[in-house]
């Protein structure tokens, strides 16, 4: 997804944020995802949070964390992060706007875990970074193949790949619904009026028995580096 659709985002919800409410029925794959890192963080010592958006989620695992860099090619993101973790106390994550797009700004085998959630799956690349023996770990909603291909690429190992489709977003109305679908990237602000009869379609599509919900698709994947 483009750097300036999240740029954009982030200045106008204050980061990586639809701000929509709604409800899960089931266990979310987001959830599944937080747990796991949670009990695999405090067994790594340099960590990396590819694609950390606004920072509030690396924030809330620093805790969990020895050391902790969070990522964004995003410079209104990064920001954000910068400024909220000056009001912190945290003193083990560090905020660097960089981009896989190109050579990252990070030693051979700096880190010995890289998360990414929902970040740009292209850090499967950049296994350069990572220590011999070292994890990634990841949570996506697309291009799964993508992934295969580059974990298979990029000669990673122990390659395990869970798919999740059974929680379900349940919307308390039309308006938390067009937050949310906005918030998607790539998609355009659906509360324009210019946007009006697709949303319509869109409400309608996901309309069961009065009530708006949506199914949630996401894969997590792990692996090791030979
Ligand atoms: C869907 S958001 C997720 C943000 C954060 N990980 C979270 O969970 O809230 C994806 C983030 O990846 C960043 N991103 C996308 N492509 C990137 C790239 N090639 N290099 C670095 N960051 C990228 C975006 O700017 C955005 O902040």
């Amino acid at each position: 997804m483009g750097m300036d659709w999240y740029n954009a985002i982030a200045l106008r919800n204050g980061g990586y944020k639809s701000n929509a409410m709604f409800t899960i029925e089931g266990v979310s794959a987001e959830e599944i995802f937080e747990q796991e890192l949670i009990k695999m963080l405090p067994n790594y010592q340099s960590v990396l949070d590819a694609g950390c958006g606004h920072g509030d989620f690396t924030m809330k695992m620093s805790q969990h964390s020895k050391s902790l860099i969070g990522f964004d090619n995003s410079i209104e993101m990064i920001t954000i992060a910068n400024k909220s973790l000056l009001e912190t106390e945290i003193s083990n994550v560090r905020f660097i706007e960089a981009t896989t797009k190109s050579e990252l700004p990070f030693a051979d085998a700096q880190f010995d875990l890289i998360y990414d959630r929902r970040g740009p799956t292209s850090i499967l690349n950049h296994s350069r970074i990572l220590t011999s023996g070292g994890t990634v770990y990841g949570i996506h909603s697309g291009a799964l193949n993508l992934v295969k291909e580059r974990l298979i690429n990029n000669h990673f190992e122990n390659i395990q790949i869970r798919e999740f489709n059974r929680a379900k977003y349940c919307f308390p109305n039309d308006a938390e619904f067009t937050k949310f679908l906005s918030g998607i990237p790539g998609n355009p602000d659906y509360s324009l009026p210019e946007y009006k009869e697709e949303l319509d379609k869109k409400i309608e599509q996901h309309k069961i028995n009065g009530k708006i919900e949506l199914i949630e698709y996401k894969y997590i994947w792990k692996a090791t580096k030979p």
